[in-house]
């Protein structure tokens, strides 16, 4: 446990070790910090990693969806559909560029990813009115469990829409399609293809076309996601086009970068686009790049200590508690442990353990009861909707179980080395509390015998 943490049980922690402490000391002895040969090295093997042609590192995941939308050409005037169930980065985003949100509810408690039948209803209802058409749909893949991609794809062809994925959270997690193996989150790569975008397909790795409508993947590796640089974030596609469009608004639309006048290649530079500084450094590329070498064994490892969640939870499932996800991942998750996996079924990231009680009252009444016993509990999200920065901004739709599951949900702690005995605390307190038991005099008997 980081030693500054007020909990005896935090919401989150990091795995670093001696590989990241030698990463950064080579940087340091280097003598180079800003972008360079780091950054390209942890672009080129996340790519590899993913099995997607374009990997760019930036600053934080915030700024990967604002390139994205910018790289689309989404601007003023413009409707960009998202789920109301989110960190408010993509909706902030959103209206950064000057396009309004326009929200799509949740398929259910228990599956809290954005719903294919509300996104259609959103293009469809004509008595909703919702002009100017939306031209894009940013998808989030809740926790680490990936959205329903088959389905997605078609709405997006069907409707011509470009697609991101907010991928902050299932950073190594994979979809299938009903007609392939299943790929990784970010590899940007579906089944579908169209003979007219011809000139834009691409194999790769898995040889599989890109998709026949503009797409990518964002990713953050903020200090609690499942691979941390402290901050930091990434853009995925497979698009020639959309791929330089952000690196080059990463850099300020510079044709060089200090880097290439530093090696050389360039003595000077043009400026073509009005861009940003959203470039990530040396240091923290160095640390992603030992991450991503523990990313399969700690995401296994989230797998495994949320299979034991779900069993030690289960019992609440009986005073009206649900546990998103358990039914149709609880069999997949111990089986599934390596990036070799080459299954049909999805594969999750398990970045968040959510779940969601009876009603407002008692999650309140839990969290509190966690809190006094040292357990670090969390809401994720608070409805999108109902932040005072969006009134009058937003359309108007169906949104009732997104508001319904952000007055109920809690999210208990979940890392990689989070140890069994912890989660056996966490259940039994959260138990306790539901059957009106302390729990305090046995969390800490049971923090000492662990040493912890
Ligand atoms: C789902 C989601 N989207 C976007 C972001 C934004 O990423 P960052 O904090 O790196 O800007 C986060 C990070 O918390 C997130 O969880």
């Amino acid at each position: 446990m980081n030693d500054q943490s007020m909990h005896l049980i935090p919401l989150s922690d990091i795995d670093f070790g001696p590989e990241e402490e030698e990463a950064v000391l080579r940087v340091l002895r280097s003598r180079w910090l800003s972008m360079g040969e780091e950054t390209q090295a942890f672009e080129r093997e996340f790519a590899d990693y993913l099995g997607v042609k374009h990997a760019i590192a930036l600053a934080n995941g915030t700024a990967a969806l604002h390139l994205a939308l910018l790289a689309l050409g989404l601007g003023p005037g413009d409707v960009v559909i998202q789920p109301a169930v989110n960190f408010v980065a993509a909706a902030n985003m959103t209206v950064a560029v000057g396009a309004s949100p326009l929200f799509a509810d949740i398929r259910s408690l228990t599956e809290p990813t954005i719903s294919p039948d509300a996104i259609i209803d959103l293009l469809t209802n004509n008595e909703k009115r919702i002009t100017p058409r939306p031209k894009a749909l940013v998808i989030m893949h809740y926790g680490g469990y990936p959205c329903l991609m088959d389905e997605i794809f078609a709405i997006c062809q069907e409707y011509n829409l470009a697609l991101i994925e907010d991928a902050c959270h299932a950073i190594g997690a994979r979809y299938s399609l009903s007609d392939e193996r299943s790929s990784f989150i970010g590899s940007c790569k579906t089944a579908l293809t169209d003979p007219t975008h011809n000139e834009e397909r691409i194999t790769n790795n898995e040889q599989r076309p890109t998709p026949p409508f503009p797409h990518l993947a964002c990713f953050s590796f903020f200090a609690n996601k499942n691979l941390v640089t402290g901050e930091g974030g990434m853009v995925t596609t497979n698009n020639d086009k959309l791929a330089a469009r952000v690196r080059s608004l990463r850099s300020h639309g510079m044709t060089s970068l200090t880097w290439d006048r530093h090696k050389g290649h360039a003595a000077t530079y043009d400026v073509v686009d009005h861009g940003f500084n959203y470039r990530i450094d040396e240091l923290r590329s160095a640390i992603g790049r030992t991450q991503l070498e523990r990313l399969d064994h700690n995401n296994a490892r989230r797998r495994r200590l949320t299979a034991l969640y779900w069993e030690k939870l289960t019992p609440l499932e009986k005073l009206g508690w649900l546990l998103p996800f358990k039914d149709l991942y609880n069999s997949l998750l111990v089986t599934c442990d390596s990036s070799d996996f080459s299954g049909r079924s999805p594969l999750a990231s398990c970045h968040l353990l959510p779940i969601v009680a009876p009603d407002a009252e008692t999650r309140l009444a839990c969290a509190n009861a966690l809190k006094a016993v040292g357990i670090q509990t969390s809401l994720h999200y608070p409805f999108v909707p109902s932040f005072s920065a969006f009134s009058g901004k937003i359309k108007e739709s169906n949104l009732d179980t997104s508001k319904e599951f952000s007055s109920r949900v809690m999210t208990l702690p979940l890392y990689p080395t989070l140890q069994e005995s912890d989660v056996t605390s966490v259940s039994a307190a959260l138990s306790g509390k539901t059957s009106g038991k302390s729990y305090r005099s046995e969390l800490s008997a049971l923090r000492r015998l662990n040493g912890t």
